[in-house]
């Protein structure tokens, strides 16, 4: 696997794979999350590449970019492990040179929730993605359902700019438990981790109670009440959305998907679910 640090060096190694290129952007502290991107990527095209970089743009002035978990050896080994052929460390200064000026702000799809409640996000983002695109010039880049609306973001932004590549979901993976595998997991105490089970619980309830035919505002309320009782504090949203406009529902639509986002201690959690009869669902 080539580990490359700088942009003149990935430009030398881009030019030299031959085939075609799936590339795996993330912030490192990687899990089977992560590596099931990496796995996907390799069945999709001859070369995988990942990016870890944790990119100041995408985070708030009160978030957690500073502790933010950093395991540069351990990912190098567990992409070693998957496969990938090539992975890339850039430096902030590389990606944002002195006086830089240009940003990508997606609208509509990016305005709603965690648009809502992380300002300047989800343009972070897209400005980031579209950067390591634009660098690694891939065929195909992976990005995982656990982070819903982020697709949806970077779908949008890959037709409007017509960049060249396959924008590829994957279902999120979770523990045995239903915990969505995230890398914030790690800020989570044993009692903490155990609360946190709420989340997947609660979507798991609320679409069954939805399919089910129940009316779906008493639906959203009785999830909150329950994180809320399971110890969540602050709840950003329970929402049931379109899955592909991102816009709320108050009934049962054709392509729905559950949203949420909420916070245990100092630690925010987001989770989302596909709501279909069972043959139709996708995790
Ligand atoms: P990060 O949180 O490191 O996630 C990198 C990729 O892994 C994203 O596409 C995310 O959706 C996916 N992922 C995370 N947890 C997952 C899980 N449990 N199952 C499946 N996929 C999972 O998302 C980011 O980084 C950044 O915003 C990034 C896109 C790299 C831009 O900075």
């Amino acid at each position: 696997m080539q580990i490359i640090r700088s942009i003149a060096d990935l430009r030398i190694a881009r030019r030299d794979l031959e085939g075609t290129l799936a590339l795996v952007p993330t912030m490192g502290a990687l899990h089977e999350g992560h590596l099931a991107l990496v796995r996907e990527g390799r069945r999709r095209a001859d070369k995988v590449a990942a990016t870890i970089f944790v990119n100041p743009l995408q985070f708030g002035p009160n978030e957690d970019l500073s502790r933010y978990p950093r395991q540069e050896e351990q990912d190098l080994a567990l992409l070693s492990q998957e496969g990938c052929d090539l992975v890339w460390l850039p430096t902030p200064d590389q990606l944002y040179p002195e006086g830089f000026a240009t940003t990508i702000s997606v609208s509509g799809v990016s305005e709603r929730w965690d648009g809502a409640a992380r300002p300047g996000h989800f343009t972070g983002v897209a400005t980031v993605v579209a950067k390591l695109l634009i660098a690694c010039a891939p065929d195909v880049a992976l990005f995982g359902e656990k982070d819903f609306q982020q697709l949806a973001v970077i779908r949008r932004m890959v037709t409007d700019l017509g960049l060249p590549v396959e924008i590829v979901g994957v279902p999120t993976v979770r523990d045995p438990d239903g915990l969505a595998l995230s890398s914030r997991n790690a800020y989570l105490s044993a009692a903490q981790r155990d609360q946190a089970l709420a989340l997947p619980r609660q979507l798991q309830q609320a679409a069954a109670r939805i399919l089910a035919g129940e009316p779906v505002a008493a639906v959203l309320a009785d999830a909150e009440a329950a994180l809320r009782d399971a110890g969540f504090g602050k709840i950003d949203y329970v929402a049931l959305v379109d899955a592909d406009s991102l816009e709320p529902l108050d009934r049962p639509g054709q392509t729905m998907r559950l949203l949420a986002a909420a916070t245990l201690g100092t630690t925010r959690l987001i989770d989302n679910l596909s709501v279909a009869a069972p043959q139709q669902s996708q995790g």
